[in-house]
C-alpha cells in the first residue's frame, strides 16, 4: 500500500514515523513537485498544491491533516469521487478547550487589563464582572465546540450553543439554524466561533450580527478568518460595543504586518495555533480509518462536499 503525503510546512518525518508504527505495511511517499510519483492508494494532505491535484486521481480516499475541509473543497471539482476524510479531534479538542477557557477567563477576570496595567506599572484593583452576566456562546457544537462547552461548564457561566441541526446538551441553551441565530447572539457576552468555513458561514460575523451581542462583548475566533468581516469587528471594537477580541485565524495568514488588528491593543493575536495537528495521534487515526476502509467498513468524519464540512 502506498500513501502520498504532503505537508505545507515541509515537516514530514513525524508523519513517516507515525505511519511506520501504525501502518507498517504502508510505504509513505512524500509528494514533490516534478518528481515522477507512481500511483498511490491513499493521500494525506491539507491544502494540496495545484500540481499535486492531478496525482490524486488514483487514490481511494483523501485524508486531511486537519479538522477543517475548506482548503481542499476549493478544488473539489478537480478531485476524484472518493471520500475526503477530516481529522476528528486527534488531540485537537483538548487544545481548543484550553485556548477557549484561557480566552474567556482572561477577559472575565480582567487579566488583559491587568497585563496592560503591569506594563505601565499601575497598581489598581478592578471590580469583578458578574458571572451571571457572562453568557458564553459557542458557534458550532461539533467535535471541538462541544469539548469547549464541556470545558467551560465547571466555571458556572450561562452557556449557549448554536448549530445547524437541533441539539440537546445538558446545561447548555441550544439554538439551531439561521432563524435562531439572532436570539443566540442577543445577550451573548463572550462569543467563541468554532464553525467550519462554508458558503453558509462565510462572513457570518458582520456588523449587523456583531451589534446584537451584549454591550462589552468579547469575540474569540478559533475557526477561520473568513467568518469575520474584519472592518466590522474593528468598527465595533472602536465604538466600544465590543470590548476586545482574541483571534487565532485570519483571512490572510500570516496576518500582514500592516493589518489594523496588530495595532489595536484590545485585539490579542495568536498564529493559528489554537489547536495544532499532532502527527502521532493523527497518523494513528488515519491508519485505523484506512484499515477500516480496506475491510469495507464505514468510517467517521467523511466530509459532506455539498454541505461544505
Ligand atoms: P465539526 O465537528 O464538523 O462541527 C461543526 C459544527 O458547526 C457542528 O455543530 C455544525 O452543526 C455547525 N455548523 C456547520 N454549519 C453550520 C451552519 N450553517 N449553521 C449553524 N451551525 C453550523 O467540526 P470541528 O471538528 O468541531 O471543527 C470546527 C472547525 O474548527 C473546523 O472546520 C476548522 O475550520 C476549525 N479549526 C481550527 C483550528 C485552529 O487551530 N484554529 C484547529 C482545528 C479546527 P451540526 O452539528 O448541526 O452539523
Ligand atoms: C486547523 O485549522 C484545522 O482545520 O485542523
Amino acid at each position: 500500500m502506498r500513501i502520498l503525503l504532503h505537508r505545507g510546512d515541509g515537516v514530514t518525518q513525524p508523519w513517516i514515523a507515525g505511519f511506520a508504527k501504525a501502518l507498517p505495511q504502508a510505504q509513505v511517499v512524500v509528494w514533490r513537485e516534478g518528481a515522477d510519483t507512481a500511483p498511490c492508494d491513499y493521500a494525506v494532505l491539507f491544502a494540496p498544491p495545484a500540481a499535486m491535484v492531478p496525482e490524486l486521481q488514483s487514490v481511494k480516499a483523501i485524508f486531511l491533516t486537519g479538522a477543517g475541509a475548506d482548503a481542499i473543497l476549493k478544488v473539489a471539482d478537480q478531485l476524484p469521487p472518493v471520500p475526503i476524510v477530516r481529522l476528528g479531534d486527534a488531540g485537537m479538542a483538548s487544545q481548543m478547550a484550553e485556548y477557549a477557557v484561557y480566552a474567556v477567563l482572561r477577559y472575565f477576570r480582567r487579566f488583559d487589563e491587568y497585563e496592560a496595567q503591569a506594563r505601565a506599572r499601575v497598581w489598581k484593583q478592578l471590580p469583578q464582572y458578574e458571572r451571571e452576566d457572562f453568557t458564553v456562546g459557542v458557534l458550532g457544537t461539533g467535535v471541538l465546540g462541544k469539548r469547549v462547552l464541556d470545558a467551560l461548564a465547571p466555571f458556572g457561566f450561562p452557556l449557549r450553543g448554536w448549530s445547524r441541526t437541533p441539539k440537546h446538551i445538558d446545561g447548555v441553551q441550544c439554538f439551531a439554524g439561521a432563524d435562531q441565530l439572532a436570539d443566540f447572539l442577543r445577550g451573548t457576552r463572550v462569543l467563541v466561533c468554532m464553525l467550519p468555513l462554508t458558503p453558509d458561514t462565510a462572513s457570518l460575523l458582520n456588523l449587523e450580527r456583531l451589534s446584537l451581542l451584549a454591550p462589552g462583548a468579547y469575540v474569540v475566533n478559533v475557526a477561520r478568518g473568513g467568518h469575520v468581516v474584519d472592518e466590522d469587528l474593528l468598527a465595533q471594537v472602536q465604538s466600544g460595543h465590543i470590548a476586545g477580541a482574541m483571534l487565532d485565524v485570519f483571512g490572510t495568514e500570516p496576518l500582514p504586518a500592516s493589518h489594523p488588528f496588530w495595532h489595536d491593543a484590545r485585539i490579542a493575536i495568536t498564529p493559528h495555533a489554537a489547536a495544532l495537528t499532532l502527527p502521532g495521534p493523527s497518523a494513528v487515526q488515519i491508519a485505523h480509518k484506512i484499515q477500516a476502509l480496506e475491510r469495507g467498513d464505514t468510517i467517521d468524519d467523511v466530509v459532506d462536499v455539498q454541505r461544505g464540512y
